[in-house]
């Protein structure tokens, strides 16, 4: 099959960001931030606030971790030593979405979702029915929060689309379930986002975290807020940066959006994250071809392709199952493609953390500091986590990026929430 080397240019121009472009994102990030917690109308990032501070490590006790935020549910019992580590005593893992059953998507019930929640919680305290459990929910999803418990869905994101849940406190959702169910130990005290859970997480490990990031199926990142202008007390931000919208889209982004549950919305995330880099490359990939593929390609496809050998062997058996031929020279044009569109993503993602860096430093020189990230994405992708190195120099320069320390933190989701349920207990 001939390429059209023009259309395949086209595509790589399209995905690619240079130093200014990507300064200009950084910049607005960092002014769209202000926007946000000064609550202007137009401001595409929601900046809530988690009423939560960062942990001190003294926090101690067994609390239960429900982790509420892709297509895989956990709950843990986990126990917190009281010397900055966490134990996780047992697991429950189930996925929401399966050949069987759908418990995510429009013609999914809250009531039923809540109740596979319950029973996952009533599996988790097996045994221990006569101890009394606080329960911390990483709940990922953009949620308008009064304090540590009260949480309310704002909308569904990650084409997530359960009716009814939207406007919703969760917790009480839960707690209805968990009464349906008669699981009468487990009492949900808190609710945090994941990017939150992964910033306590890390303040275990790594104490001067101040930026927790989220780099998986979804994109998101919080911050340590030690200034609120409303006289609110320091505390942990979780931006929803996912929506950002000061941004140049592709043709190919302006597809993905129309094709998407929420057109208008998450275009950053659309972007970056996990769950929408596999989209555009199909349609990246049906523009050149001109043919149809029926079955996306994913993000491990992507990561399969980076990794691929000289051959492209792998590149091969992904096309011949996805778009039902093979030919050599398409197999190097589509990872060429998969690779703009991973490397773009990662430059975003480094963009986004210079955002918080510059807030957080203000006037005051940039300190040392680690940012805590998890995810598929930045932990799996070949290359994701070297580009991120590479354009935080660009933006920061060489001397203020040696300064930033982006680490890998994972289990923050567990971790992070039996910190919020015993925070929450006091
Ligand atoms: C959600 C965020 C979440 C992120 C990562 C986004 O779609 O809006 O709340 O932190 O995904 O899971």
């Amino acid at each position: 099959m001939a390429i059209e080397q023009e259309k395949f240019e086209q595509l790589i121009k399209e995905f690619t960001l240079d130093t200014d472009q990507l300064k200009t994102v950084a910049d607005s990030f960092r002014k769209e931030m202000v926007s946000g917690l000064a609550r202007e109308e137009g401001a595409s990032m929601a900046m809530l606030n988690s009423y939560i501070g960062m942990p001190k490590g003294d926090e101690i006790g067994d609390f239960l971790a429900l982790d509420f935020g892709g297509t895989n549910l956990r709950v843990l019992n986990i126990h917190l030593t009281g010397d900055c580590k966490a134990e996780v005593i047992k697991k429950v893992a189930r996925p929401l979405v399966t050949e069987e059953y759908n418990l995510i998507n429009k013609d999914a019930k809250a009531d039923d979702t809540f109740d596979f929640i319950a029973d996952m919680v009533a599996e988790a305290v097996e045994g221990v029915e006569d101890k009394k459990f606080y329960l911390g929910h990483t709940f990922s999803f953009p949620s308008i929060q009064e304090n540590i418990y009260n949480a309310r869905l704002i909308n569904w994101t990650k084409e997530f689309a359960i009716p009814g849940v939207e406007g919703e406190v969760v917790n009480d959702l839960l707690k209805a379930a968990l009464e349906r169910k008669g699981v009468k130990n487990v009492e949900p005290n808190s609710v945090i986002n994941d990017t939150v859970a992964v910033l306590l997480a890390a303040a275990y490990q790594y104490p001067d975290t101040r930026i927790g990031v989220i780099y998986a199926t979804g994109y998101n990142a919080c911050y340590f807020e030690s200034n609120h202008k409303d006289g609110a007390a320091p505390s942990i931000v979780n931006m929803e940066c996912g929506n950002f919208d000061k941004l140049a889209l592709s043709s190919c982004d302006e597809e993905l959006n129309a094709k998407s549950e929420r057109p208008a919305n998450q275009h950053l995330e659309k972007m970056i994250s996990g769950r929408y880099m596999g989209e555009l490359l199909t349609i990246a990939a049906a523009r050149l071809s001109g043919k149809e593929i029926a079955d996306d390609f994913t993000a491990i496809d992507i990561s399969d392709m980076l990794a691929d050998d000289e051959n492209s062997t792998k590149t091969l058996a992904i096309m011949k199952a996805k778009m039902g031929f093979e030919c050599p020279e398409c197999a190097q044009k589509l990872r060429e493609l998969a690779k703009a569109i991973s490397v773009r993503s990662a430059r975003l993602a480094a963009a986004a953390m210079v955002g918080p860096i510059w807030h957080i430093a203000g006037d005051n020189p940039i300190e040392a500091q680690h940012i805590a990230v998890d995810g598929s994405v930045f932990q799996f992708m070949p290359g994701v986590q070297d580009t991120i190195k590479a354009a935080l120099a660009e933006l920061l320069g060489a001397e203020d990026a040696a300064k930033i320390s982006p680490v890998l933190v994972t289990g923050g989701s567990g971790t992070g929430a039996a910190i919020a349920a015993c925070v929450a207990s006091k």
